[in-house]
């Protein structure tokens, strides 16, 4: 059975670097392990009075992450931190019963037009993630700078040391979900 990794976009602008970057993900992934994105334009904002029961998008978005082996996230960085789109849909998930990011290895990633591609909001996320119970992996690190260099009008990257990190986080997921499985 291949590995199935859930990917997820921090970002809604079409021509998001984050989400081309979760494509370029899909265009590398080892040999074992397949990708499907989840869009999370279709989750409303959290509401705790409509969580009983969830609406129809996060039901979905939460059996999709509760399907997957791990779960991808290319996260922008807003202001320092995470988008609230996708500190919206962590909250959707980690709600009981049985959430779904429990235990749930997790690769971040992210693209940013700042100096420092997305490191600020990699730590938010890292604190967030961890706080709900969720497995982030360590390393390596994905930071791509001054995202407006690196990729195409298309959202296509030839930058081969871009690629290579890419590849390498998509390689260790994949030792860190029979890491986690173990334990
Ligand atoms: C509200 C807002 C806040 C931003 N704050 C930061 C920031 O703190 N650091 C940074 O590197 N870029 C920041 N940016 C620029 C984003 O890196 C840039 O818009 C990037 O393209 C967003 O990711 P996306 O292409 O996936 O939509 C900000 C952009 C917006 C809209």
């Amino acid at each position: 059975m291949p590995l199935r990794v859930l990917g997820i976009s921090g970002s809604l602008r079409k021509a998001s670097y984050n989400t081309a970057l979760l494509r370029l993900a899909g265009e590398l992934l080892p040999p074992g392990m397949t990708m499907e994105i989840f869009d999370l334009s279709t989750l409303p904002l959290f509401n705790q009075d409509t969580e009983k029961p969830f609406p129809p998008s996060v039901e979905d978005f939460r059996s999709c992450i509760a399907q997957a082996d791990a779960v991808l996230i290319a996260s922008p960085e807003y202001n320092g931190s995470i988008s609230g789109v996708l500190k919206n849909a962590i909250d959707w998930a980690s709600r009981p019963p049985k959430h779904p990011l429990n235990g749930k290895p997790v690769a971040i990633m992210g693209a940013s037009t700042g100096n420092f591609g997305t490191v600020r909001a990699q730590m938010h996320l890292r604190h967030v993630l961890t706080y709900i119970g969720a497995l982030p992996l360590g390393k390596p690190d994905v930071f791509v700078a001054r995202a407006e260099q690196i990729f195409d009008a298309e959202g296509n990257v030839t930058d081969e040391t871009t690629r290579k990190f890419v590849r390498d986080l998509l390689f260790a997921l994949k030792k860190w979900v029979h890491v986690t499985s173990q334990t």
